[in-house]
C-alpha cells in the first residue's frame, strides 16, 4: 500500500470519530501531556487503534490524539511524539503531520524539552523557536517525492511563520511569562551532546539543542502548513555546568514549568488568527 494510501485511510479513520473540525493540531514534547487533560469535548484515539500509525515508547509521552476544543478553537493534540532515535525511520515520524494535513489542519503548533545552549538562558526558561538548524545528514523528505504533497526542494526560508512566533510572544506577554526567542537545533539522541557538540551548536547560531521537533517541522513546512514552536528550557546543555544531565531532571523541570507553559499554549492558540 503507498504512503498516500495509508495517509488517507488514517485521516478517514480520524474524521469519522472527531466532534469538532480543528484547525491546528497540538504536539505535546517531554513532560507536557497532562495538556491534553485540559482539551474540552474531547475524543481520544490510542494510535494502536488508528490505521498505519506508529506507536510511541518515550517516557513521559502517552500515546494517543485527543481532539476537541482549547480556548474555544478546536484543535486535535498529539499527546505523545514520534522521535528519531526510537528507531522510527523518519517516514513514519513524518506521517502523522501528513495525515492532519489530510484532515484539513493548516497549523503545526510543536512543543519540546531542550537543552539551554545559549549561556543566557536558564532552566524553566521559554523559547519561541525562530528557525532551526539541521545537520544530521538525515531528512525525512530524502526518497521519491510526491508531488501531490509538495514540491521536491522546499523553500525553508520562513519555516517558523513570523506572525505565529509574534502571536506567541503576546502570549507570554499576556500571561506574564518571560519567553525568549532563538533557534534549536536538532540532535538525533538518545544520547545527550558532548560539551565540544554543545560549543558547535553555539557557533553555529544555536540556543537551544534537543532530539525532535525539526522532521515534523521540516515535514509540515514540505506540505504548506504554518508552524509555531516553544521549547521549554529544562536543563542547560552538556559542558555548561559542572554536572551531569539526566533524563529525570529533564521531566522534573518540565513538571515544574507545566502549569506556566499550559498557560502560554493556551493564550497562543487564542491568538492564533485561522
Ligand atoms: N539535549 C538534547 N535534548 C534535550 C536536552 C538536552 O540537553 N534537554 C531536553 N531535551
Amino acid at each position: 500500500m503507498d504512503a498516500r494510501t495509508q495517509v488517507r485511510e488514517a485521516a478517514e479513520y480520524i474524521a469519522a470519530r472527531m466532534r469538532v473540525k480543528p484547525t491546528i493540531a497540538l504536539v505535546l514534547g517531554s513532560g507536557l501531556g497532562s495538556l491534553a487533560d485540559e482539551v474540552e469535548d474531547a475524543v481520544a484515539l490510542p494510535y494502536g487503534e488508528i490505521p498505519h500509525f506508529p506507536s510511541s515508547t518515550a517516557p513521559g509521552h502517552a500515546g494517543r490524539l485527543v481532539v476537541g476544543t482549547i480556548a474555544g478553537k478546536a484543535v486535535l493534540v498529539m499527546q505523545g511524539r514520534f522521535h528519531y532515535y526510537e528507531g522510527h525511520p523518519l517516514e513514519r515520524i513524518a506521517f502523522p503531520v501528513r495525515v492532519f494535513k489530510a484532515l484539513g489542519i493548516d497549523t503545526l503548533f510543536l512543543t519540546n524539552a531542550a537543552g539551554g545552549a545559549n549561556e543566557g538562558y536558564e532552566p524553566g526558561d521559554f523559547m519561541i523557536i525562530r528557525d532551526h538548524i539541521n545537520i544530521m545528514g538525515q531528512n525525512p523528505l530524502i526518497g521519491p517525492n510526491d508531488d501531490g504533497l509538495g514540491p521536491r526542494f522546499p523553500d525553508m526560508s520562513t519555516t517558523w511563520t513570523p506572525e505565529l512566533a509574534d502571536a506567541a510572544r503576546r502570549a507570554a506577554a499576556d500571561v506574564g511569562v518571560g519567553a525568549r526567542e532563538g533557534v534549536y537545533m536538532w540532535f538525533t539522541g538518545p544520547s545527550f551532546e558532548t560539551p565540544a557538540e554543545v560549543r558547535l551548536a553555539r557557533m553555529l547560531g544555536a540556543d537551544a539543542v534537543g532530539m525532535s521537533t525539526v522532521p515534523e517541522a521540516t515535514v509540515a513546512r514540505h506540505c504548506g502548513m504554518r508552524i509555531v514552536g516553544i521549547s521549554c528550557i529544562t536543563n542547560m546543555a552538556a559542558g555548561i555546568l559542572p554536572q551531569p544531565i539526566t533524563g529525570e531532571e529533564v521531566i522534573e523541570i518540565a513538571n515544574r514549568r507545566r502549569p506556566q507553559f499550559v498557560a502560554l499554549v493556551k493564550r497562543t492558540i487564542e491568538l492564533i488568527r485561522d
